[in-house]
This record gives structure tokens, sequence and C-alpha cells, in this order.
């Protein structure tokens, strides 16, 4: 394998950090790397906002579903899809007035181009975790930033075309060593010929093998599951932190897409 591949294959989520901050050099070397990402259009449809205030890191430990390593990170940085700096440079540039004089319809940014500022954003943040993983800095993400975006919103200051991507915690591991790497399904769930394949029960049932046992042998679970599958379908899909997601991710697509009255007044609605 090369250094890139050895690399990716050796990364693992760090939880547990050093708490020596990154160096000037190291967190300028991170994001000149995220920002390098593939970007739809070259239009860079992402904001990244390094959080230093520890007010406002352990408050995120909190409402990102009480994760305390989050307070700890030594370099936090939370990425936004974000299609504001692009309307209000088309705002600043006249293109409204423009287009109507040549009978175009205006538009303000919709689902598909929340979609695209996503990919631009997650794109950007994985360089930003590879970058570091090369530098010896390990890192997580933290999904849970998706929740309780009114609180992400009042904290941050976000405006109307700004979505919560990632959240990403940086830092050296003060990990154990020799942990075991998080195991992966068998490439052949994951990677698929020319069409989508679904798979029969038997054949799902192998697929949790690399966790050491099959998806729907019988054991005895903490939560009254009987089976991995429903252990995992209790304490995470139907688990209270998956449902204030939907609600939370629901209350963001409807503020972006203008369909509800709840942005903050002083944003330029359309
Ligand atoms: C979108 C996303 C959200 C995640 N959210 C969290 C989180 O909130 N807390 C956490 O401890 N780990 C989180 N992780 C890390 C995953 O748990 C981790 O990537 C997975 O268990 C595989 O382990 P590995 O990264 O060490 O290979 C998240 C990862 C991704 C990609």
């Amino acid at each position: 394998m090369n250094p890139t591949l050895e690399l990716i294959h050796a990364r693992r989520s760090t939880r547990v950090y050093d708490p020596t901050p990154l160096t000037i050099a190291e967190k300028d070397a991170i994001l000149s790397a995220a920002m390098r990402a593939p970007t739809a259009g070259a239009m860079m449809l992402y904001t990244i906002i390094e959080v230093n205030d520890q007010a406002l890191k352990d408050r995120l430990a909190v409402i990102c579903d009480n994760q305390p390593f989050i307070a700890k990170s030594p370099y936090l940085l939370f990425f936004l899809a974000d299609y504001q700096r692009w309307m209000d440079l088309y705002a600043a540039a006249g293109c409204e007035t423009r287009a109507l004089e040549l009978g175009v319809d205006p538009r303000t940014p919709q689902e598909g181009d929340l979609i695209l500022a996503l990919m631009d954003a997650l794109i950007a943040a994985q360089t930003a975790v590879l970058a570091a993983e090369s530098l010896g800095i390990g890192s997580c993400y933290i999904g849970d930033i998706i929740e309780n975006w009114e609180l992400h919103r009042e904290l941050f200051g976000l405006p109307q075309y700004t979505f919560p991507a990632a959240l990403l915690c940086f830092g050296r591991s003060a990990e154990k060593p020799n942990r075991k790497q998080v195991a992966r399904f068998e490439r052949e769930f994951i990677v698929h010929t020319d069409h989508y394949r679904r798979f029969p029960p038997e054949k799902l049932n192998e697929m949790h093998l690399p966790f050491g046992r099959e998806s729907l042998a019988e054991g005895e679970f903490s939560n009254q599951a009987h089976n991995v599958v429903q252990y995992n379908y209790l304490r995470k899909f139907t688990a209270d932190f998956s449902l204030e997601m939907t609600r939370s991710a629901r209350a963001m697509i409807a503020s972006w897409c203008g369909q509800d009255n709840i942005a903050p007044p002083g944003l330029n609605r359309h």
C-alpha cells in the first residue's frame, strides 16, 4: 500500500484527546486542505466555523446528545452547507433585477441547492479528516449536530441559507494503543455492479458476521432485543435522538425552502 492508502486504512475515530492545542501550522494545514476539496461549480457552498470558545464547546457537548468528549477536543470545526454567501453576492450584484429585465424568474435556494451544498460541505470535512490524520491528529464526526437546530441557529447566528452538515472534533489521540478497528461489512453488500441489488434474509443474515455474529442469530440483549438487528433498531433507529434529528432536520429544510415562519427577523427572506 502507498502511504496515502495506509493512512486511509489505519484511520479510526478518536474520542479521547491529548489536551495539547494544535499548532497554528497544523490548523492551517487542515483548513487549507479542506478548501482544496472538490466543490460544485467551484462555488465552495460551505462555511467552516472554528469553535474556540470553551463555553460554546461545553454547550455543544450537551446539546449534541450529551457527548462530553466534544468539550475536550482541542480543535473543533463546524461545517455548514452555505448558500447564504452566494445569495448575498447575487443580491449585491443586482442579479434578481437583471434576471427580471431579461424575463428570467428569480429563485431562492431549494432542496436541490441544499443537497449540493451538503455534498460540498461533507467532502470538505472528510478532506480535513484525512489531512489531520496525515499530521498524526485524530478526529471524530458528531452527527448529532443535526439535532436541536433552533439552539445551534441561536448559538452561532446562522442565517436562513445555512445548514449544519457536520461537527468535527480533532485532537492527538490519548486512547489506548492497539485498539481494534471497527469492522466493515463485506464488500459484496456495499459495492454493486451496474444496478442496485437487494438481498434475501439468508444473505442479510451473513452481513453482520464481521462484527462477530450473524444478523439474525438469537441472543439476549440489555434492551430486551432478541437479535443484534433488533438491538440496533431499538437503541438507535427508534431512539429519542433519532426522532429529534428528524424533527430538527424537517424544521431546517422548511426554513431553507422558505416554508416556515420561524426564521429570526432581519433575515433576507424572499
Ligand atoms: C455522519 C457521522 C456521524 C457520526 N456521529 C458520531 C457521534 O455523534 N458520536 C460519536 O462518538 N461518533 C460518531 N461518528 C463516528 C462513528 O461512530 C464511526 O465512524 C464508526 O463507528 C466507525 O468507526 P471508525 O470511524 O473508527 O472506523 C459519526 C460518524 C459519521 C460518519
